[in-house]
This record gives C-alpha cells, sequence and structure tokens, in this order.
C-alpha cells in the first residue's frame, strides 16, 4: 500500500521506516531539510536501535523516501500524522500548533477515499474537531494511538502489543466508514495481525484516552513506587525489595516499579500534565488532580538524588569532582528531553561541583543544550579523579559491564550514589565504596 508519514521524528521516522520494513511503499514528509537530508541518504537523525538497518534496507529496495515536499503525499492512501504534541510555553496543555499545520498542509493533497491516520499524542476531542476537515476532501479521519518505548521503536512498531483505531462512530458504534477505515488499517498491519495482535476499533474519543491514559498510569505506577522510596528513606525499609515483593502479585506486576531519579523524556512528563489541562478544560480537574501529585513526586526525586551527593560529600560539592554516568533521559536513547539525568547533573554543577558527564549515546545532544559541564566519552576517563559518582541512567556500560573493583582503582573518593537502584549494592560495598541507593538503607 502507498503510505505518507507527515513528522519525521522519534515517531514518524520509526514509523516510515517500519512501514516500508513490511512490504509498503512510503513517502516520509517533514518541513526539516537537515532530518530530511539525512535520512535520504539513510542515516538515522537519532539514535535508535535497529533503525539504522531498516532505513537503508528501505531506501537501497526503493520502497521509503524522504522529502519535505508535502505534494509527494498525493497517491498515498493512508497519510500517518506523527508530529510533535510538545507542552505550550506558559503552560501545561499540549501545543498543537504542529497537528493543524501538518493537516491543513495536507489537505490539498488529498483524495477520495484516503485515510488520514492521527498518531500523534492529542488532548481527548482533537480528532473531532479535525475530522471536518479532511472529510470536505473526500478523505477520512481516523486516530491510531502510537506506544513505542524509545529504544524498542522499530520492535514496537513491527510487533506491537496492541492496535488501537478511532474511527467514526454514532452510538458508540462504527459507521459503515468506521468499518471501512478499520478494514483499511488492518491491511497496513497485516503482519501484526496474522500473528492475532489485538485490534481495538472504538470511536475517536476513546482512541485517544486510551493513549493519554496508559501514559498517566505508567507515570503513576512510578511515582508510586517512588512515593513508597521515600517513606523506605525515614523507616530504614528497602523499596527494591518491596517493589520485589509486591510485584510478584500478578495484579500488581514488577514492571514500572522501579525506583529512583524519576521518569523523563519526551511523553510522560507532558503528556501527564496536557491530561490534567483538558480535564481541568472539560470541567474534570478533580478526576485527574492526583496527577499533580504524580509529577510532584517525580520532581522531588532528583532533588533527593542531589541530596544525598551534597550529604555524602560531606555537606558541599563545592569544588568537588563529580562524575555522572548518563545524560540520556533513559539507555538506548540518545534522548535528553527532559531527561532527570541531565536535571541532577545541571544541580550538581549550579551548586559548585566539577561535573563530568560520560553517556554511550547522548553526549552530543547534552553538549547543545547545556554545553556548561564537561563531557568526556570514555568511561574510565570520565571516572578518573572522582570525588562521587551518581548513577543516573541504567546504561549497561556501568550496570552491568563495570567491576567496580576496578571503578576503585580509578576514583579518588569511593562513594557511589545509585539514581536508579541499578548497581549492585553488596559488590560495590566489598570493593570499598560507600554505596547510596534510592530509597534503600
Ligand atoms: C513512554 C511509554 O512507555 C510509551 O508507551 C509511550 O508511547 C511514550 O512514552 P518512553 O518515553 O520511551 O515511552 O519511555 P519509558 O520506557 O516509558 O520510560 C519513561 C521514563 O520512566 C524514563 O525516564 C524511565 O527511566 C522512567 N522509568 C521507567 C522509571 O523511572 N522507573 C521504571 O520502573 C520505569
Amino acid at each position: 500500500m502507498r503510505l505518507s508519514v507527515i513528522g519525521c521524528g522519534y515517531l514518524g521516522a520509526v514509523h516510515a521506516a517500519a512501514m516500508a520494513s513490511i512490504g509498503h511503499e512510503v513517502v516520509g514528509i517533514d518541513v526539516d531539510e537537515r532530518k530530511i537530508t539525512s535520512l535520504s541518504k539513510g542515516d538515522a537523525p537519532f539514535f535508535e536501535p535497529g533503525l539504522q538497518e531498516i532505513l537503508t534496507e528501505g531506501i537501497s529496495s526503493g520502497r521509503l523516501s524522504f522529502t519535505t515536499d508535502m505534494s509527494a503525499a498525493q497517491g498515498a492512501k493512508v497519510h500517518f500524522i506523527g508530529v510533535g504534541t510538545p507542552q505550550q510555553a506558559g503552560g501545561y496543555a499540549a501545543d498543537l500548533t504542529y497537528v493543524n499545520a501538518a493537516v491543513d498542509g495536507l489537505l490539498p493533497y488529498l483524495s477520495e477515499g484516503d485515510l488520514v491516520a492521527g498518531k500523534s499524542t492529542v488532548p481527548v476531542g482533537t480528532a473531532a474537531n479535525l475530522a471536518g476537515r479532511v472529510a470536505e476532501t473526500g478523505a477520512t479521519l481516523v486516530w491510531n494511538p502510537e506506544f513505542l518505548r524509545e529504544g524498542w521503536a522499530v520492535q514496537d512498531t513491527v510487533d506491537p502489543d496492541r492496535l488501537v483505531a478511532g474511527v467514526p462512530s454514532e452510538d458508540g458504534h462504527p459507521t459503515t466508514e468506521g468499518e471501512r477505515c478499520a478494514d483499511v488499517l488492518r491491511e497496513v498491519y497485516h503482519t501484526a495481525i496474522a500473528k492475532d495482535t489485538p485490534f481495538i476499533v472504538t470511536d475517536y474519543a476513546t482512541a485517544e484516552l486510551v493513549k493519554v491514559s496508559a501514559n498517566a498510569f505508567l507515570a503513576t505506577k512510578i511515582s508510586f513506587i517512588n512515593a513508597m522510596a521515600e517513606i523506605a528513606e525515614v523507616t530504614g525499609a528497602d523499596v527494591t525489595t518491596l517493589a520485589d515483593a509486591i510485584g510478584h502479585d500478578a495484579r500488581i506486576g514488577r514492571k514500572f516499579l522501579g525506583a529512583g531519579i524519576g521518569f523523563g523524556g519526551g511523553c510522560l512528563p507532558k503528556d501527564i500534565r496536557a491530561f490534567s489541562a483538558r480535564a481541568e478544560e472539560l470541567g474534570k480537574g478533580e478526576s485527574v488532580a492526583f496527577l499533580r501529585e504524580v509529577d510532584a513526586i517525580n520532581l522531588r526525586r532528583r532533588d533527593r538524588a542531589v541530596d544525598l551527593a551534597v550529604t555524602a560529600l560531606g555537606g558541599t560539592v563545592y569544588n568537588k569532582n563529580v562524575t555522572v554516568l548518563g545524560a540520556a533521559f533513559k539507555p538506548h536513547s540518545d534522548d535528553i528531553r527532559d531527561s532527570p539525568a541531565l536535571d541532577v547533573a545541571v544541580r550538581l554543577h549550579g551548586l559548585g561541583a566539577k561535573v563530568t558527564v560520560t553517556d554511550p549515546a547522548a553526549i552530543e545532544n547534552a553538549r547543545r543544550i547545556h554545553p556548561q559541564l564537561d563531557y568526556v566519552e570514555d568511561r574510565d576517563q570520565a571516572l578518573t579523579g572522582a570525588d562521587a559518582v551518581i548513577v543516573v541512567t541504567e546504561w549497561d556500560e556501568w550496570r552491568r559491564d563495570l567491576d567496580p573493583a576496578h571503578a576503585a582503582t580509578l576514583v579518588t573518593g569511593k562513594i557511589v550514589i545509585d539514581g536508579r537502584n541499578c548497581l549492585d549494592a553488596t559488590a560495590w560495598r566489598s570493593a570499598g565504596f560507600e554505596y547510596h541507593g534510592m530509597g534503600r538503607p
């Protein structure tokens, strides 16, 4: 099938390449010339495992191309909208400028029977607002939210755990046109459908809410365990053991109960804020008032990590060499948007510490935004001479591959703060380190 993908960021570029990899003919469109030049050459403009391979393969097969020219969308049967919906400057609500611009830009190139499939995370009600504009061209709008995790984006796109299609509906049931749209999407995702991936057909509002509520739930789960970490800190309990123990309850589950410096990235923080803002607009602010608390708990954990470093270094970090292991908001990504890791590094620098940051993928991005910090590519070089080490992103390079006995030969002060509770505390203590976890004795 011929497809177009408008917006070639973390979501759109992966979607375009993944759709080509399952046999579709895809054109990716973006206003950013630099991104398009890079993608056209088969170079992934950001770090995402597996993306490089499917990009190269798609381009050499002739099924995948990229352009800044919106008219290239003409002739595609489904047009995916994968542009960003950032937090508004000066507010919590989502900024829909790019979604509106993408849809308006696309309108002249739509044909009778085309589908415009929104994938961006949007406030509930957005699809209903856009549907009329699309319908005037003879095309139909559907909402097909994306649940990909960065670092696993290719796998999550090709082999998702569920597919959701918000289609035109009446009285809670898809209209005839809605059924047709669902069938077209089944054809798009034919490989996942063949594997019996759950395919949920619903109305616009439900589809939009599935996405924001999934992210709200995940954020709440992380803040829940971080709240328990705060209680553990004043009672001498160990939040990691607690998470293991409650995680054995199948109704709770162990995933997303990793206590530490909390969540960040381009989705969870802004999505829960946008959800709160939208609920307020709908007169239902109190229904998701807990999300404010989820946000507040999350941000407090960054303070806690900084406090641990200050206390461990004797009350001040001024002029101390602090090595920060990590910059990306999570491992297997070079994304530093709202990264708790970098926030901790910047705060320590603000308190006068001599901060050295290392990260296997995110140094270039971090340097661009925070040039005041020192960046070192080599992990061992970064550790050399440290008065304290703080782990803020749980990359395998230190979680798994760093022998604490080796680290002990490099550092000046044997203090380690495990902001992700990802190190083997016993091994680090045996190597002579003073180990501080988050919510652990
Ligand atoms: C998230 C959702 O998982 C995904 O479904 C949605 O499409 C986009 O938002 P992503 O932002 O890639 O994906 O990251 P995710 O793996 O969810 O992690 C988010 C943040 O939570 C990271 O900063 C991570 O370090 C943190 N986290 C995760 C924890 O602090 N503890 C955990 O137990 C799990």
